[in-house]
């Protein structure tokens, strides 16, 4: 998809279709009622026939052949009290304009919208959400399906987008907001891919190439034979069970001087969990294919910054491999020595996602990051916890968490802070080994990110479990790209490439 920022004016543009809005009680926005003026009060005559009165929760209208209107189509959508605009909700009525533009096949649209006013945030915000959620809308995952089962693709390639003149970030709104689409949609991707397609060498190959693809990126993979002599025991023990290798991949993003630390994302890469000897039950397993949707973020994340060239250092740190059971399989009781050195009793072989990322953590360390941040589906508990509605956040550090969190509410791919108390420890103690696994039932998510937390001690570190966020369920299975976005406004804001 292909979009432009244009200036002409509304009823003069030729696009397929036109995007506009209306507010409470029927009131046309400027650009609305320019058009109504050009076709004489047909606009407005249609609107008062139909059941669309400007209020937030109705779908979006379309309306065909004004006259004195260059488009084909107008869509409307509703965005309630004209003052009272908040972010939610105008992402909210992007994605109805969105689905409304590719239901009615057009293969060209405008969004009339810049006179709408949204609450705490400016032009910029409006046209890069208009990009991502129209990116985002029109994302199909039908390349496992054979030609003859595959539904029609949205027609919808070009898009442009009304700004004010004098606009001068509109541009870049554009640019970031095209570079977080790509680097979503590739993260939904990898994540809606099967678990027999996307292995831990597939997510290699898919590393490698966006290295080939973008000058700043340099690949870099760590073999089993190499994991060994690093004393990556407890990344080892989860491969185990699996026929396919298990690999580490550093994906480094040089996009400023040597001597500026990067941001390391850690993305827990676990291409199908199936819970090893503590299997899990048979119902919705399948699911577990989302498991390296952690990955994939910072896999997404990475792609994005390198498009954009943003004058970071950043380092994505992907453990990647499968839980299976197998005669070779780690067990229940089993004790496994950590690349940190730190002995752990694996009282649960599905809790393997903190055995992955405790060496990748501590293997990180070289880089000297600034920040480090990791993300990963990690526990059933946190989707208990916070449901599909946030990540949960977990932090040694204030200003770390402060960026994260602003970040998550920024753009509406929102994180939610959770404690990191020594008490909670206790539940790690382990008879045999220096820490168990698994803390039991009670704060599930809050004890496997303390267990990440004895492995990062001396970095300024963040845990992000996407397991609520990650993916969705039901009929509109699949992966949703978080927390792509969230990723990206951190590393823009990092980066101050825009205000
Ligand atoms: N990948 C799962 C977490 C998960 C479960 C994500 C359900 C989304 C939905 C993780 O590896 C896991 O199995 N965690 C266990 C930990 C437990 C054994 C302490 C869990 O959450 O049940
Ligand atoms: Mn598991
Ligand atoms: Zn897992």
């Amino acid at each position: 998809m292909q979009f432009t920022v244009i200036t002409d004016l509304a009823p003069r543009h030729r696009s397929d279709c036109l995007v506009l809005a209306v507010y409470a009680s029927r009131a046309l926005s400027d650009e609305a009622q320019a058009v109504d003026r050009a076709c004489r009060g047909q606009l407005s005559q249609w609107l008062k026939r139909s059941p669309l009165d400007g209020s937030a929760a109705q779908p979006a209208l379309t309306l065909y052949g004004l006259r004195g209107v260059h488009a084909e189509k107008v869509v409307l959508i509703g965005l309630g009290a004209r003052s009272r605009v908040d972010a939610a909700g105008f992402q909210k009525a992007l994605r109805k304009a969105a689905d409304a533009i590719i239901a009615s096949g057009s293969a060209s649209a405008a969004l009339y919208l810049d006179s709408v006013k949204v609450e705490d945030r400016d032009g910029y915000w409006k046209l890069r959400q208009a990009v991502e959620i129209l990116s985002a809308q029109a994302y199909r995952f039908d390349e496992m399906k054979s030609k003859a089962e595959r539904v029609e693709r949205p027609r919808l390639r070009k898009v442009h987008l009304a700004a004010a003149a004098d606009d001068a970030t509109a541009l870049d709104a554009v640019t970031h907001g095209e570079a977080i689409a790509a680097g979503t949609a590739a993260a939904r991707t990898l994540g809606d891919l099967p678990g027999n397609v996307c292995t831990p060498s597939y997510l290699v190959q898919h590393a490698r190439a966006l290295a080939k693809r973008h000058p700043r990126l340099t690949a870099r993979i760590i073999e089993e034979a190499q994991m060994r002599r690093l004393g990556m025991g407890a990344l080892l023990s989860v491969a185990r069970g699996s026929r396919e290798p298990p690999r580490l991949i550093v994906l480094r993003y040089a996009g400023s001087g040597s001597g500026d630390k990067p941001v390391v994302l850690v993305g827990k890469g676990v291409t199908f969990d199936s819970g090893g000897i503590s299997i899990k039950p048979a119902g919705a397993m399948d699911e577990m294919k989302f498991d390296m949707c952690g990955a994939a973020s910072v896999l997404g994340a990475i792609e994005a910054v390198a498009r954009l060239k943003l004058p970071l250092n950043v380092i994505a740190v992907v453990p990647a491999t499968e839980n299976l059971p197998d005669g070779n399989a780690s067990k229940p009781g089993d004790i496994v020595t950590s690349m940190a050195g730190r002995t752990v009793e694996i009282l649960n072989t599905d809790a393997e996602g903190r055995l992955i990322l405790c060496d990748a953590l501590t293997y990180s360390q070289r880089f000297e990051p600034d920040v480090i941040i990791d993300v990963a589906t990690l526990t059933g508990a946190c989707v208990v916890a916070l449901g599909a509605q946030a990540s949960g956040m977990w932090s040694n550090d204030e200003d770390l968490a402060r960026d994260l969190l602003a970040a998550g509410t920024y753009t509406g791919d929102r994180a939610w802070r959770m404690p990191l108390w020594a008490e909670y420890d206790e539940q790690l103690r382990s008879n045999f080994a220096d820490v168990a696994n698994v803390g039991g039932r009670d704060a599930g998510a809050v004890t496997a990110a303390m267990f990440l937390a004895r492995f990062t001690r001396e970095m300024r570190w963040a845990h992000l479990d996407i397991a609520g966020t990650a993916w969705k369920q039901g009929k509109a299975k699949g992966a949703t790209g978080r927390p792509v976005p969230l990723l990206c406004e951190y590393l823009l804001a990092r980066a101050g490439a825009h205000g």
